[in-house]
C-alpha cells in the first residue's frame, strides 16, 4: 500500500487527538520454544499506522508540531546476517517518512523528555500491560519535578476508540486487499472440496487449503485453520486437525488467508463423500436460508443486531420445523432455547484483525451500519449427541460464513465459494 495513505492516516488520528502525545508500540516478539519465537506478526494498529513491519519498533505522535517519530532497531551488520534486513534509522525516515527517528534502546531514557509539558498521553490503554506501566511510571517521575516547573500529563487516554473508528469504515485501498483476499481464500475453499475424499485426514485438507494462500501470496492463515470433520463441527473453535474423514459425514473447513495484513474469514460445510444425506440437507438449508436472509438485513442505516435477530427467527423456526425444538417459536426464542443449537452471534467486524476493531454499541445502543463496514455473516447449527434427540441427528455440526461489505446499494458479498447443496454437489462430482 503506498506510503502516503499512512501519512493520511496519522494525519487523521493527530487530528482527532488535537493535542498531546500518542505513543504506539508494536508487539513484542513471542518466545516459542527453546531460543525461537513464533514468526512475527505486528500490531495491525502500529502498521495501521506506519506500514513499518519490524518488531522493537515504537511510534510516537505530536499533533501539535504534527510529527511522527520511530523509535526502532538499528543497522547491524552480523544481526541482519543471522536474522534478516532492518530498515535502521535513515530507513525509517526514507522510506517511512518518519519526521525523526531514535534507536529502541534510547527510547527508555528520552520517554520522560516526550512526556514533558504535553496535557494528555494516548495510547492502547490494556494491549500491552508492561508498556502501559512503563508510561505511569515515566509520568510519576515526572510529577515529583513540579517544583522545577516540569508539568506531567494528567490524563491517560484510549487511544482506542479514535483509531477504531478509523479502521472500521473500510477505504478503497484496504478493500482492494480484502477483495483479493476473499478470492484467493474462496480458491483454497473449493481446493478442498475438490480434493476431499473418505479416508483423508483432516490435516491433509488443511494443507491443501493453506497451500492456496501461501501460494497466492498470502502472508499465511489469518487464525488457526478449524478443519472439523464429524462431530468436530460441533465444537466451536477445534483447531486439532488430527482427526481421519468418515464416510457420511460432514467436514466443516473456517479458514482464511491473510493478505498484506487483512484478513478473509470464510466457513463452509460439505459431504466428505459428496453427498449430503437427508437430515444433513435439512439442517443445511435451515442455516442457508438464515445466512441469506441475515446478509440482506445487513444493509447501511440497519441495526448491528438485525441480521442477527432474524438469523435467530429462521433457525428457531427451522428446528421447531424439523421437531429439534418443541413449542412456540417465539417462546423459544425468549426463553433462548435455540441456544442448545445455535451458541454465538452472526458474526464480526472483518479488516486488519480476524475479530476486527470497532465497537458493535454507541452509547449502549446496537450501531447502526454503515457503507464501509465488512462484516462476517456466519450462522450455525451444532447437534450434540443427547438422550432427547432423535440419533439421526447427532454429531451434525452446519456453519456457512461469508464477508460482507456494506455499500450505499446494500450489502456485497465479497467472498465466492459454492453454497447451495446442489452447487455443492454438483462442485464435487464434477470437480468444476
Ligand atoms: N474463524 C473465526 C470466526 O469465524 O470468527
Ligand atoms: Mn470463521
Ligand atoms: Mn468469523
Amino acid at each position: 500500500m503506498d506510503i502516503k495513505v499512512f501519512k493520511r492516516r496519522r494525519r487523521g488520528v493527530m487530528q482527532l487527538m488535537g493535542e498531546g502525545i500518542a505513543i504506539i508500540p508494536t508487539s513484542p516478539e513471542q518466545h516459542r520454544s527453546g531460543d525461537q519465537t513464533f514468526k512475527f506478526r505486528t500490531d495491525s494498529d502500529f502498521y495501521y499506522l506506519t506500514r513499518f513491519p519490524e518488531p522493537e519498533s515504537i511510534a510516537v505522535l505530536m499533533p501539535e508540531q504534527e510529527k511522527f517519530i520511530l523509535f526502532c532497531r538499528e543497522r547491524d551488520a552480523e544481526k541482519e546476517t543471522w536474522n534478516g534486513r532492518r530498515e535502521g534509522i535513515d530507513g525509517a525516515i526514507d522510506n517511512y517518512h518518519a519526521d525523526e527517528a531514535f534507536p529502541i534502546d534510547k527510547f527508555d531514557d528520552m520517554l520522560p523528555g516526550l512526556l514533558e509539558n504535553q496535557p494528555k498521553v494516548f495510547c492502547n490503554m490494556g494491549r500491552y500491560p508492561h508498556f502501559d506501566e512503563k508510561l505511569i511510571e515515566a509520568v510519576t517521575s515526572l510529577k515529583s519535578r513540579k517544583r522545577a516547573g516540569v508539568s506531567a500529563p494528567a490524563e491517560l487516554v484510549d487511544i482506542g476508540p479514535i483509531l477504531h473508528e478509523l479502521r472500521l469504515i473500510k477505504r478503497s485501498e484496504e478493500l482492494r486487499i480484502m477483495r483479493r483476499a476473499a478470492k484467493i481464500t474462496s480458491r483454497a475453499h473449493h481446493r478442498a472440496m475438490k480434493v476431499c475424499k473418505p479416508g483423508m485426514f483432516e490435516y491433509q485438507i488443511q494443507a491443501e487449503v493453506e497451500h492456496e494462500f501461501l501460494h497466492s501470496g498470502c502472508m499465511g492463515p489469518a487464525y488457526h485453520s478449524i478443519v472439523a470433520g464429524g462431530e468436530n463441527a460441533c465444537i466451536l473453535h477445534y483447531i486439532e486437525n488430527t482427526n481421519e474423514l468418515k464416510d457420511g459425514e460432514l467436514l466443516l473447513i473456517d479458514a482464511g488467508g491473510e493478505l498484506d495484513h487483512y484478513a478473509s474469514d470464510i466457513t463452509r460445510t460439505f459431504p466428505i463423500n459428496g453427498k449430503f444425506s437427508g437430515e444433513q440437507k435439512a439442517v443445511y438449508d435451515i442455516v442457508l436460508a438464515a445466512q441469506l436472509a441475515a446478509i440482506e438485513e445487513s444493509k447501511a442505516g440497519k441495526q448491528w443486531n438485525e441480521p442477527h435477530d432474524i438469523s435467530v427467527k429462521i433457525i428457531t423456526e427451522g428446528l421447531v420445523d424439523i421437531g429439534l425444538l418443541k413449542g412456540n417459536p417465539d417462546d423459544l426464542i425468549e426463553n433462548q432455547d435455540y441456544k442448545r443449537f445455535y451458541m454465538h452471534r452472526i458474526g464480526h467486524w472483518l479488516g486488519m484483525d480476524v475479530h476486527d476493531v470497532g465497537d458493535y454499541k454507541v452509547d449502549n445502543i446496537w450501531r447502526l451500519l454503515e457503507p464501509g463496514m465488512v462484516m462476517t455473516i456466519e450462522p450455525g447449527i451444532y447437534i450434540n449427541p443427547a438422550k432427547d434427540i432423535d440419533s439421526k441427528w447427532h454429531n451434525i455440526g452446519i456453519r456457512i460464513e461469508d464477508n460482507v461489505l456494506i455499500t450505499k446499494n446494500g450489502p456485497e458479498i465479497i467472498t465466492d465459494v459454492v453454497k447451495t447443496t446442489d452447487d455443492i454437489e454438483h462442485f464435487m462430482a464434477q470437480g468444476d
